[in-house]
């Protein structure tokens, strides 16, 4: 390496929190009002109007969006949901609880969002939604999905766990079609800790959605222990444990505040490595199609063996040797046992997601990353790839003072402000 190791590890999806979240933490432990309260009341009101949805329901993750957008959506036994195999199990788990069968559709290899070509493939007599996922943020070809949708009479409920701030000509992602799921997890754009919101267009959807996530008691056992006295609940269904505390919307209060402050943070941050890594044998992320807006919540670069030298785990290592926290997003669904076992999918039926699983590292993208954080990242990588691909003819080096555009560099001057004025305001 031709640059000395950082003292401290890199954590991958550090979240940016500050002092504003650390105190609305203490005012709720404070008051004792810890469960699901006033904070979440106006979480959710706030999500809705970032959002420009109709109803917001906060829940305790994206899980349990999902899982109950496709109970309320009618779907369960004997019912197929199309959807994709480049995702986080979560999706594909929701699917299963809810006792329907997931069908999966493989994805384009530029987006590597789900190909619409495919999901018309695999629709059958028994098939009741597509399930997309905007993946790292990128928008799925939404058009194309409500074209579908509409011609075969299928829900689309969007697993929006990467994609808050994305938008598809105009349209904000979660919000065209049924529902709109959304996750809160430490490493996601708005975090909680652990947390996920369903938004709808339907009051009766939310409301049901609101009774099944508190073991199907009646809309006003949400209410049973404030100051206008106690209420009897009535359980009209059995539901679940899903509830989103106070606590956690004292925090998603403040992050939902900053979204796009660190929106613009992170688009930095991806500009740099779109430059940085320009001249390098690694395929990199396609730019945002016109028209649409990526939420730029993970930056993935595609390492394959033969061009680079070293394999992807290979590479995994030498960053976590140079401690830098990076991950995967993901090994295909189809790799799985559980899955293979289960469904019998092989990871071959679907050799887009299968490649792209096999080569795919995402580097580090939080707002809480300095310029310093994100340069050490970038040298890292070009040393990393220099030392394995020089002597392929692939490979040609630059300075990479010399390959960085004049926009680029004013960006990260930019960044530097950033970096300063973030440290400031945390101490
Ligand atoms: C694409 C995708 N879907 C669903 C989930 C599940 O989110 P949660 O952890 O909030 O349940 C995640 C979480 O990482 C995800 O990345």
């Amino acid at each position: 390496m031709t640059h000395s190791v950082r003292k401290d590890f890199l954590v991958f999806g550090e979240p940016a929190i500050e002092d504003a979240e650390i105190q609305e933490v203490v005012e709720s432990m404070k008051s004792c009002w810890l469960g699901t309260g006033p904070k979440v009341a106006r979480f959710e009101r706030d999500f809705c109007t970032y959002k420009g949805g109709s109803y917001a329901v906060a829940l305790n993750s994206c899980t349990a969006a999902l899982h109950l957008s496709i109970l309320v959506a009618g779907i369960g036994p004997g019912d197929e949901i199309i959807t994709t195999p480049m995702t986080f199990s979560a999706t594909i788990n929701a699917i299963i609880h809810a006792g329907a069968t997931p069908v999966l559709a493989d994805v384009d290899p530029v987006t590597m969002n789900i190909d619409p070509d495919n999901i018309e493939e695999k629709i059958t007599h028994r098939t009741r939604a597509i399930l997309p996922v905007h993946l790292a943020g990128r928008p799925c070809n939404l058009d194309r999905l409500h074209d579908i949708a509409e011609r075969y009479s299928l829900k689309i409920i969007e697993d929006c766990a990467h994609s808050v701030e994305t938008e598809y000509k105009g349209e904000k992602a979660g919000t065209g079609g049924d529902f709109g799921c959304f996750s809160f997890y430490v490493t996601k754009n708005v975090s909680t800790g652990e947390g996920g919101m369903v938004i709808t267009r339907r009051e009766e959807d939310a409301a049901r959605i609101k009774t099944l996530a508190l073991h199907g008691m009646s809309k006003d056992a949400w209410h049973r222990f404030s100051d206008s006295g106690y209420k009897h609940y009535q359980v009209v269904e059995c539901g679940f444990k899903y509830n989103m505390m106070d606590l956690q919307a004292a925090i998603g209060i403040h992050q939902l505040m900053r979204v796009e402050q660190n929106w613009r943070k992170r688009k930095e941050i991806w500009d740099f490595y779109q430059a940085a890594f320009s001249d390098l044998p690694v395929k990199l992320p396609a730019e945002p199609e016109k028209d649409t807006r990526h939420a730029y919540h993970l930056y993935t670069i595609l390492i394959d063996s033969v061009r680079t030298g070293l394999s992807r785990d290979q590479f995994i290592d030498g960053m976590t040797r140079n401690k830098i926290g990076v991950g995967v997003h993901y090994l295909s669904i189809p790799e799985h046992p559980y899955y293979r076992k289960t469904f019998g999918w092989q990871p071959t039926d679907y050799p887009n997601a299968m490649q792209i699983g096999r080569q795919t590292v995402s580097l580090p993208l939080s707002a809480k990353l300095t310029i310093e954080d994100a340069s050490y990242v970038a040298d890292t990588v070009r040393s990393l790839l220099k030392e394995k691909s020089l002597g392929r003819k692939a490979y040609i080096e630059t300075p990479r003072t010399a390959i960085l555009p004049e926009n680029i560099r004013t960006t990260i001057d930019k960044s530097r402000d950033w970096a300063v004025n973030s440290r400031s305001a945390n101490l």
